[in-house]
């Protein structure tokens, strides 16, 4: 049987048994025969769970883009796909994104589905929708679910993450007692919505936007602000319209050049560490080579733009209001791919030529850049052959070139039982070294990078020390802490070899981080290194430690990368017992 190009048709245009099959149990819904006279069929993919607080609203969202589908001549159907709270989740929700992307993927392939609407929001369902949907390559749109209102304590306004860091170093100094921490703990986070600092959500929304995926302006709108579900609704309508079309599809937007665009965006909103490796995951899904050398160069020429937490001063709130990533994407179009084509099948700089910018001072123009490299840069050296990155619009301008001792940490445990031990030797100028926190290490490359300053010298005022780990960061934090350092220790890489008083150079100018020892002494060293035993043995946890590849790859699993994408439209067969 030849495949109808619109692939819902296979399963409700049937006139056989099949058919029979797909409309009447669907019609357990109550749908009339009326849904089934070849209207597309959007899915609607909610990531809303109720363990998700970042996503908690989306089934509201979800509404709306529906109403936005029938208003349009769809037939939406939604469905959900397991979520990932950042939060609660353990050891790590970065464990589970490619568990999310495979999820999504399947349904997306196996369901009759002509188009589909992603809604995320918090960190990791963000990329995990859009690998998901890169394979499938089935015509889709992302609504995320934006971030929440500032938080604000007293005269202070507090934005999620950065000021708990913040916060929680006080009360270690001795300056911020139990009730006054408690008080705080619900000024943070007042209303629906994910992180509202530039981390980790609000960058993957960004990068959703800056790759064309989503409508002009979704990333900065707040999750409780009415424009949100309108902009959901024009998402739906728009859903109709690929599906009709049969594209564009991810992988025609998923170019080199919206990459491009995505990590030009990056640097100048001072966007999350994770964006390089969940964008280097999904460039992997759509079979786009995405070194990590090509961030660096493309931070070299991208000026810092946004004046956001945890980089610089505003709230993602004053980021909306201020015009949002379209603002900034217009600043940037002198070095973007201004061609690249987007999903409301007009091009970026088409998109975003007339933004205008309502406050210079939370995003600044071009030729005024908060400073004149972008935020994240990519470091290379003996101890880092792979790579490793820092964000340096979040870093210690004083602690950019520095040489210290090395105070290692075997394990996050080992870090929890000493870093307040008085007899550990540590000082501001020790660099802190934490291993066995990698994909495999940890494993899931849990966000425990910037690790905790000795108390005793937070006590004495220093608020900054070089930290250098596999480990990954919370796109809230901020400090000089030189994260994903590839190959991680627990595969042996050089991090593994690094011992007390070791003397390492970090010189981000350079873009180098070296290990002061001979080459000589390192390969007797890994001579008798032995890898740990693995920390799971059976299940998707095995799964993950036999598959997960190193940051540089994204952590993808070596078998879902690469432009493969299948698109079943085989619906015949028994599917109904
Ligand atoms: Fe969900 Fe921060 S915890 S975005």
């Amino acid at each position: 049987m030849t495949a109808h190009p619109l692939r819902s048709r296979n399963w409700f245009g049937r006139t056989d048994l099949d058919g029979f099959a797909h409309r009447s149990w669907l019609k357990t819904e109550g749908f009339s025969d009326a849904v089934f006279d070849g209207r597309p069929v959007v899915g609607i993919a909610n990531s809303w769970s109720e363990l998700t607080n970042c996503n908690a609203h989306l089934r509201q969202v979800a509404e709306a883009v529906k109403r936005g589908v029938w208003s349009s001549g769809g037939f939406p159907l939604e469905f959900p796909t397991i979520s990932l709270g950042e939060v609660l989740m353990k050891p790590t929700a970065m464990m589970f994104r490619n568990l999310m992307a495979m999820d999504v993927e399947e349904c997306i392939r196996a369901y009759p589905l002509d188009a589909v609407v992603l809604l995320s929001g918090c960190d990791k369902t963000t990329p995990a929708m859009l690998m998901g949907a890169a394979s499938a390559d089935v015509p889709a749109i992302m609504v995320t679910g934006g971030p929440m209102l500032r938080g604000r304590w007293r005269a202070e306004e507090l934005g999620s993450g950065t000021d708990l860091w913040r916060l929680w170093a006080e009360r270690r100094a001795g300056r911020l007692s139990d009730e006054e921490l408690c008080e705080a703990e619900s000024c943070m986070s007042r209303s629906s919505g994910h992180c509202m600092v530039m981390g980790t959500a609000s960058t993957m929304a960004s990068m959703a936007e800056a790759l064309g995926m989503t409508l002009p302006g979704n990333a900065a709108i707040p999750a409780p602000d009415s424009r949100r579900l309108a902009l959901a609704e024009l998402s739906g309508r728009r859903a109709v319209e690929l599906a009709r079309a049969d594209g564009p599809k991810p992988s025609e937007i998923l170019t080199a050049k919206a990459f491009d665009n995505a990590i030009r965006a990056d640097m100048a909103i001072g966007g999350s560490t994770n964006a390089i490796i969940h964008l280097v995951a999904i460039a992997g899904r759509a079979g786009v080579p995405l070194p990590l050398a090509r961030f660096d160069e493309l931070s070299k020429t991208t000026p810092l733009l946004a004046n956001l937490r945890p980089s610089g001063k505003y709230l993602m709130e004053d980021f909306f209001y201020a015009g949002g990533l379209p603002v900034v994407m217009r600043e940037l179009l002198p070095l973007l791919h201004g061609d690249a084509p987007t999903v409301n099948g007009r091009s970026m700089a088409d998109n975003v030529r007339d933004a205008r910018c309502w406050n210079e001072d939370v995003i600044r123009p071009l030729g005024v850049p908060l400073a004149s490299e972008g935020g994240t840069v990519i470091l290379s050296g003996n101890l880092c052959p792979g790579g490793a990155v820092l964000k340096q619009s979040a870093a210690s301008p004083h602690l950019l070139t520095h040489r210290g001792r090395a105070v290692v940490f075997e394990d996050h445990e080992d870090l929890h039982r000493r870093i307040d031990d008085p007899a550990l030797a540590i000082d501001e100028t020790s660099v802190l070294v934490l291993k066995h926190v990698g994909p495999r290490g940890a494993p899931g490359m849990p966000e425990w990078g910037a690790a905790p300053i000795p108390a005793r010298l937070l006590q004495k005022g220093v608020k900054d020390m070089v930290r250098i780990s596999d480990a990954r960061m919370s796109g809230t934090s901020y400090g000089t802490v030189v994260l994903h350092v590839t190959p991680e220790s627990a595969v042996g890489g050089p991090l593994a070899l690094v011992r007390d008083g070791d003397e390492i150079e970090l010189d981000v100018p350079a873009r180098s981080l070296t290990l002061r020892v001979s080459e000589q002494e390192l390969a007797t060293r890994k001579a008798a290194w032995k890898p740990r035993p693995p920390k799971f043995t059976r299940g998707y946890g095995r799964l993950f430690l036999e598959h997960v590849l190193q940051a540089d790859d994204g952590c993808d699993f070596d078998f879902l990368r690469g432009k493969t994408p299948v698109r079943l439209e085989d619906t015949a067969g028994p599917s109904h017992s």
